[in-house]
């Protein structure tokens, strides 16, 4: 698996982190270039070739981002994401993304087309992915819905889909938040970091006429108030480690949590992590490699 750790901030701040990243090893790569999206950013992308050179180059990165933060007094400061590569789902407008299919039984996903009319169908799904992550297709996207359906069905649950106030925490396309909707939830709120990603998922709330019920925010954490009866996150596992902590601090006393993201060869440290944070893992389920957890608070 690959991994992409890109670094934003303003131009002179980057190439000044530039100089100071010099030390890495050959399987990675540095390309300082001008943000196309503000002109005033810029970028660095390294990409790791394996997970453990990940977790140990991305402690060194961030020890490295934080000290020229520091030295410069940048506020706001740096951007760090991380991407697997291995995320990779078929393309908007892809044969592989242009039949409506049932990613699970009670739901339909309708790629978009403008031959479509929008739809209030209570199974029927449309989506049009843009650039962002949440066709249905993937495997880490597919176990969420698995789960959801399976606690939008099981009555005995304190904390059933109905009437909840769900988080959608890097919602992508907004899939799972919509799906929410579909499955009875109250609310649901999107959260995502990627401007193009956040126009993609409230284009898609359009669509499927929802924009009175799915909130989504550009942002991370420091957009969501509130708590949450159910928090959905599908998120690389780097990624999970380092935002995972504020979940529990957003979920209701009886509330669910659904990671998912991270392989089967991670849930073993995954669940070390989340127990720490006061969370118990109450399942885990795999799928083609992928594994997800639901939880509750201890
Ligand atoms: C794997 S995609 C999941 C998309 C969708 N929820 C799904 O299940 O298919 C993860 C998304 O999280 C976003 N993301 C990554 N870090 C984030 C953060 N700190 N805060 C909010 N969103 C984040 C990414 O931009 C990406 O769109």
């Amino acid at each position: 698996m690959q991994f992409e750790i890109s670094i934003e901030g303003p131009f002179r701040a980057i190439s000044r982190l530039n100089g100071k990243l010099d030390s890495f090893s050959p399987v990675m790569k540095r390309i300082p270039m001008r943000g196309y999206e503000n002109r005033e950013k810029g970028r660095i992308i390294i990409v790791a070739s394996s997970e453990d050179i990940l977790d140990q180059e991305l402690s060194v990165i961030s020890g490295i981002v934080t000290e020229t933060e520091r030295a410069l007094s940048l506020d706001p400061g740096f951007d760090i994401r991380v991407r697997n590569l291995a995320y990779s789902e078929p393309s908007a407008g892809s044969s592989q993304f242009a039949e409506p299919f049932n990613p699970i039984p009670s739901i339909t996903i309708q790629p978009w087309g403008p031959e479509l009319a929008l739809t209030t169908d209570p199974k029927t799904i449309i989506i049009d992915p843009h650039h962002a992550f949440g066709t249905g297709k993937h495997p880490s996207t597919l176990l969420c819905l698995t789960i959801m359906n399976l606690i939008a069905k099981d009555t005995s649950q304190a904390s059933n889909i109905k009437g909840c106030k769900v988080l959608d925490f890097g919602c992508g396309t907004g899939l799972l938040a919509i799906a929410a909707i579909k499955m009875g939830a109250e609310t649901a709120m999107g959260v995502e970091i990627d401007a193009q990603a956040a126009r993609a998922a409230k284009n898609n709330v359009g669509l499927n006429r929802l924009s009175q019920r799915v909130d989504i925010r550009e942002g991370s954490w420091e957009v969501v108030n509130g708590k949450f009866d159910l928090v959905l996150a599908n998120l690389v596992a780097s990624v999970l480690l380092r935002t995972g902590k504020l979940i529990p601090g957003h979920l209701t006393p009886s509330g669910a949590a659904v990671i998912s993201g991270f392989g089967e060869n991670q849930a073993r440290d995954m669940k070390s992590f989340f127990e720490e944070q006061g969370l118990t893992v109450t399942r885990q389920f795999t799928h083609k490699g992928w594994s997800a957890f639901t939880m509750n608070i201890k």
